[in-house]
């Protein structure tokens, strides 16, 4: 079997991460924050101790402006919603995922403007400038796309929403662990990132990075640990956004995801994926009938390659190549509509191979051959 769907989630994961999440079940899997006795602090120092990963990694000065989440659309959900309860104007991105696109349309009504990318799925950040209005107060941008992988110039448009008082929101569901990410250089306001994509940790991971300062209003309130004899929700973060028992073992098992990745180095772990991304996208294009979407160049890209193969539908690429090749890959529509009506490809969706760590050249010659033998229909 070869995985190539890393974009939805990694697959594989390091052996350290997983043998930490079976430990954090043995020793220490009583209920973090919630008691004085040994093993609720033990367990308690495994979610700090991750926060602390997390902090090194996105240049984050203290954990504690860190919640851990389930996802990234919870963290997202947190933010758009805990700016713009109040009213207020919003821009996003046309090649923003549905976990941005539909908590903006429900809360902010059609006090939203959507700026667009071109065909390659890259947006021009003198475009989000021109699109601030009076009452602007949030900025989200999606650092590299999920459909074609192109990256956002978020250094940019984080210049520009500083330079205009706005809030700036960041999805780095997709770039976190492989590209240099820093929320103070880059001007982040907020940061919803994922635990379960390249910072290898388990699916239930992701959280949300709160600039210090920012009180955010609450989608969620409950217990907390902390100033338990008030019944309003405390303001002082993490307990503002993290209300009832959290998933202690896949959060310490994330933080171990994250070490992996500073040993590796996010500069040699992007170097291996451009690697292989750019040997799809070259072996895609002398392919005849097979078009490549998104940025020309792999430097533009993270390795994430979406292709359409001419005469057939996404979903029926993607049943052959596991059913008859034994590769996982995702078609469709990638819970990104926007995106895909941004790079002409809303009817058919896309073909996405999304390359990872633990991929190798061999994975791709085989994809490649695989849609080789599809395209002549020579697979069964
Ligand atoms: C760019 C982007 N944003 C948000 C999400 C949602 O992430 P999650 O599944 O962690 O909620 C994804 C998922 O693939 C994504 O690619």
């Amino acid at each position: 079997m070869i995985y190539l769907d890393n974009a939805a989630t990694t697959f594989q994961k390091p052996p350290a991460v997983q043998r930490t999440l079976c430990e954090a079940m043995r020793r220490y899997g009583a209920n973090a924050g919630r008691g004085g006795h040994k093993l609720s602090i033990a367990a308690s120092e495994m979610v700090y101790k991750a926060g602390e990963a997390v902090a090194e990694l996105f240049g984050i000065q203290d954990p504690a402006n860190i919640a851990f989440t389930l996802n990234t659309t919870m963290a997202l959900n947190m933010a758009i919603k805990g700016v713009l309860l109040k009213g207020g104007h919003v821009i996003i991105t046309s090649m923003e995922h549905n976990s941005v696109a539909r908590p903006v349309v429900r809360v902010a009504k059609n006090r939203y403007t959507v700026v667009r990318a071109n065909r390659q799925g890259i947006v021009n950040p003198a475009d989000v400038e021109a699109a601030i209005q009076d009452d602007t107060r949030l900025i989200v941008c999606n650092h590299a796309s999920n459909v074609c992988g192109s990256i956002q110039d978020i250094s940019e448009i984080g210049r520009i929403a500083s330079g205009h008082g706005i809030l700036f929101l960041v999805d780095v569901a997709q770039s976190g662990g492989v590209l240099p990410i820093n929320v103070e250089k880059q001007h982040i306001d907020l940061l919803a990132f994922a635990g379960h994509k390249s910072l290898m940790g388990p699916q239930g991971t992701g959280g949300l990075y709160v600039r210090e300062g920012l009180e955010l209003d609450t989608i969620l309130e409950g217990g907390t640990g902390s100033q338990s004899e008030s019944l309003s929700q405390p303001i002082n973060m993490p307990d503002r956004l993290m209300s009832g028992t959290v998933n202690m073992p896949a959060i310490a098992a994330l933080g171990e995801g994250i070490r992996f990745v500073r040993k590796l180095g996010v500069g040699a772990i992007a170097a291996h994926e451009m690697k292989l991304a750019g040997r799809l996208m070259e072996g895609f294009g002398n392919i005849e009938g097979v078009t490549v979407y998104g940025p020309e160049s792999v430097k533009n890209r993270v390795g994430v390659v979406s292709i359409n193969i001419d005469g057939l539908d996404s979903i029926t690429v993607s049943q052959i190549l596991d059913q008859d090749f034994g590769i996982c890959v995702r078609s469709g529509l990638h819970c990104a509509p926007l995106a895909h009506e941004t790079i002409g490809t809303l009817e058919n969706g896309t073909v996405r191979f999304s390359v990872g760590y633990y991929n190798t050249q061999s994975d791709v010659d085989r994809a490649l051959t695989a849609v080789s033998k599809i395209k002549k229909g020579k697979y069964v």
